[in-house]
């Protein structure tokens, strides 16, 4: 069972009695905005086995402006190192701190995911649900965290850390498109490593439907606009879908967010050959965003790139998320072509 308040050693109750806050997530929403004691204060709550030293090393990371989920492997090392612990270990600890990123008005059910890349980075993540849409628009932390494994080029991913139970069907899915060899390593507080494979036998992969290999590493597509503005956001856009992974409706897309803080989050299409778990590019660019301690009322602008003719599109369910999430917005779409 996946209960907030059951593992890693924190009470969400205790939690946001200490901060003062509604919901979890919301402690870490505006990180970047909040006073550096109150920061710190927010880390002493959710990683209290921590040395203060790794904490401090944490902040840094946390308070770098362009920071968006990512631990860069220098960080990760040095944050091991500090805690005498094994990278496996650390991603554990971490856990509380991934899971205070979930927003989940729809089920109040807070998850957390840090996952690691062949790079020795490691990406945190957790659960967002569209209020007052389609639980189908969920994306799952484990979703979220590969995502960003993703969004940041990573060759592969070597392991996954989940709190306090085994990643859903949905999730194993999604795992076996990132690595169709079944090799990631799952990690869950209290029992052994296991990999993919062993969680996920015989399963429905890429091969099914003739792709050769898997979502990562990227292979990037040439795209080039045929139509709408070329302002910087319509080219962070097009690069989004010139690295998005569409082997079954060979539809690339990419999406990009404007904050009013300047900021531009990117969003790759990420295809699965069981299409439904599937993430749209304003989900992935939605993770970034989230990853990031923004805000959907900092939503100021959103393109979507697609090509033009393609089998299928990502305009409406694009145009229906970005509807709940900030109405005032509207959405620009812009066509390419290969
Ligand atoms: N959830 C995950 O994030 N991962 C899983 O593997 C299980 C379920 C989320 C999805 C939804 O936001 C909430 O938990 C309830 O299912
Ligand atoms: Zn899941």
């Amino acid at each position: 069972m996946r209960s907030p308040s059951a593992d890693n050693g924190i009470s969400r109750r205790m939690a946001l009695n200490r901060m003062g806050v509604s919901a979890l997530g919301l402690a870490f929403m505006n990180f970047s905005r909040l006073a550096s004691e109150t920061k710190e204060e927010t880390l002493r709550t959710v990683l209290p086995k921590f040395d203060e030293r790794s904490r401090a090393l944490l902040s840094q990371v946390l308070e770098d402006p362009k920071f968006s989920g990512r631990i860069p492997a220098r960080a990760v090392e040095a944050l091991a190192k500090s805690e005498h612990a094994s990278v496996d270990d650390l991603m554990l600890g971490l856990l509380p701190l991934a899971r205070t990123y979930s927003h989940a008005p729809i089920s109040n059910f807070f998850v957390g995911v840090v996952v690691r890349g062949a790079s020795g980075s490691l990406y945190l993540g957790a659960n967002i649900e569209i209020p007052g849409q389609s639980l189908g628009f969920a994306v799952h932390a484990e979703q979220s965290a590969l995502s960003n494994a993703y969004m940041n080029s990573e060759q592969s991913v070597t392991s996954l850390a989940v709190v306090g139970g085994a990643p859903c069907g949905h999730c194993r899915q999604f795992m076996e498109e990132i690595s169709p060899a079944g090799d990631i390593l799952i990690l869950i507080p209290n029992q052994p490593p296991v990999k993919l494979a062993t969680i996920l036998p015989a399963a429905f992969g890429p091969a099914a439907l003739g792709a050769t290999q898997g979502a990562l590493p990227i292979r990037k597509a040439e795209l080039r606009i045929i139509r709408g503005p070329s302002d910087p956001l319509s080219a962070a856009a097009l690069d989004a879908a010139c690295r998005s992974y569409a082997p079954y409706s060979k539809s690339p897309a990419g999406v990009a967010i404007r904050t009013t803080g300047g900021r531009i989050f990117k969003g790759c299409y990420i295809e699965n050959v069981a299409f439904n778990p599937s993430l749209s590019p304003l989900q992935t660019a939605v993770v970034q965003l989230i990853a990031a301690g923004q805000t959907y009322s900092g939503i100021s602008a959103v393109t979507l790139v697609e090509v033009q003719g393609s089998k299928i599109s990502q305009r409406a369910v694009t145009e229906t998320v970005l509807a709940a999430l900030a109405p005032q917005v509207k959405l620009q779409v812009v066509l390419a072509r290969g």
